[in-house]
């Protein structure tokens, strides 16, 4: 619409008079708030914008080459992929509590952003600039329920040995500010974002790291994105992707049953699918999803993904369940 095309004009127009000359730097989620986010400010500023992808490897089969390949292709943003993943699995070892791993989850997240904050401002000072402003998605929404504040934000430095501890402070960039979420996927599509990143169901900041019942391990992921790939793959070609809210697919990697399977006894996990309708996650109802795409998935992730023996439907609202298991 036409609207949405002053939204590109306007938001670019006002970045520049923001930033000036001077940097940014983004951190990308694989979001679509934040992709869009800095889309946008990469049109106004062009390389004076850095984005910063934490791969915590918690993410889905495709997720991470989306933002690499696709969203770099499209943007031509300059982009620094931090592979942590073997940090954050370390941290999380032996770790098996649901707020646990958030926490450590998140820890982890900031401790490898602000690493990587430091050697993008390193990086400029040898050039003689600074790195004054930070990018973030926020929609209208975020700004309502935050009480409507702005301005600064500040990522203080834990781990800078032998140094004192340094205070980064930047000055917010918000150019979704003023946008609703189906808004901000609008304004995406008009800078040519892939409708994979545009159309993209809420996944949780900690990723699949709290879609594992149990303790997360490389291992464990594998299967998980296995399966999370055959239902994903299955809800879009039965046009049901764009019809639900979200679909958590989830291991119980500590729960074991037995199967059978050609002339053998089996004992795997199960893979539990979580299909919600809502209007803003904060009540849900299980979709109703077709029997026969439910049989197409529970045959297909008992067949190619060998861990798995059997499949089961959640069909409960929210509440008193969450969307998420953990
Ligand atoms: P629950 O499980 O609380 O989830 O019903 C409500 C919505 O929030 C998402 N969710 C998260 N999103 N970081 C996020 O960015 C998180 O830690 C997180 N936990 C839950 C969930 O996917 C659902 O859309």
């Amino acid at each position: 619409s036409w609207t949405m095309a002053n939204v590109v004009d306007e938001q670019v127009a006002a970045i520049r008079e923001q930033i000036g000359d001077r940097r940014a730097i983004c951190g990308l989620s694989g979001g679509v708030d934040s992709a869009v986010a800095a889309a946008l400010v990469q049109r106004a500023i062009g390389d004076r914008l850095t984005c910063v992808y934490v791969d915590h490897g918690l993410m889905r089969q495709g997720e991470t080459e989306q933002i690499e390949r696709d969203f770099v292709a499209v943007t031509g943003a300059d982009l620094r992929v931090v592979d942590a993943s073997d940090q954050f699995l370390s941290a999380l070892a032996g770790v098996s509590d649901p707020e646990q791993k958030r926490k450590i989850i998140g820890r982890e997240f900031i401790r490898v952003f602000e690493q990587a904050a430091l050697d993008v401002i390193a990086d400029a000072k040898e050039h003689g600039e600074t790195v004054d402003f930070l990018v973030q998605g926020t929609l209208y929404p975020d700004v309502v329920e935050s009480g409507g504040g702005t301005g600064t934000a500040n990522i203080k430095s834990h781990h800078n040995v032998g140094g004192l501890p340094e205070d980064l402070t930047f000055t917010l960039v918000e150019p979704l500010r003023t946008l609703f979420k189906d808004e901000v996927r609008e304004v995406g599509r008009r800078l040519g974002l892939p409708d994979t990143l545009v159309q993209r169901q809420p996944f949780p900041g900690p990723g699949l790291g709290i879609r594992i019942v149990g303790e997360v391990t490389r291992e464990r992921l594998d299967v998980l994105r296995q399966a999370d790939a055959i239902a994903r793959e299955e809800l879009s070609a039965a046009h049901l992707d764009t019809e639900i809210w979200q679909c958590p697919v989830v291991l119980l990697a500590d729960v074991r049953s037995v199967g059978v399977q050609g002339d053998g006894r089996t004992y795997g996990h199960p893979i539990v699918l979580r299909p919600v309708s809502s209007e803003d996650a904060m009540t849900a109802d299980w979709t109703r999803l077709p029997y026969d795409v439910l049989a197409k998935i529970s045959t297909r992730i008992t067949n190619e993904v060998a861990e798995v023996n059997r499949v089961v439907l959640d069909v409960t609202s929210k509440p008193p369940g969450t969307i998420e298991w953990e």
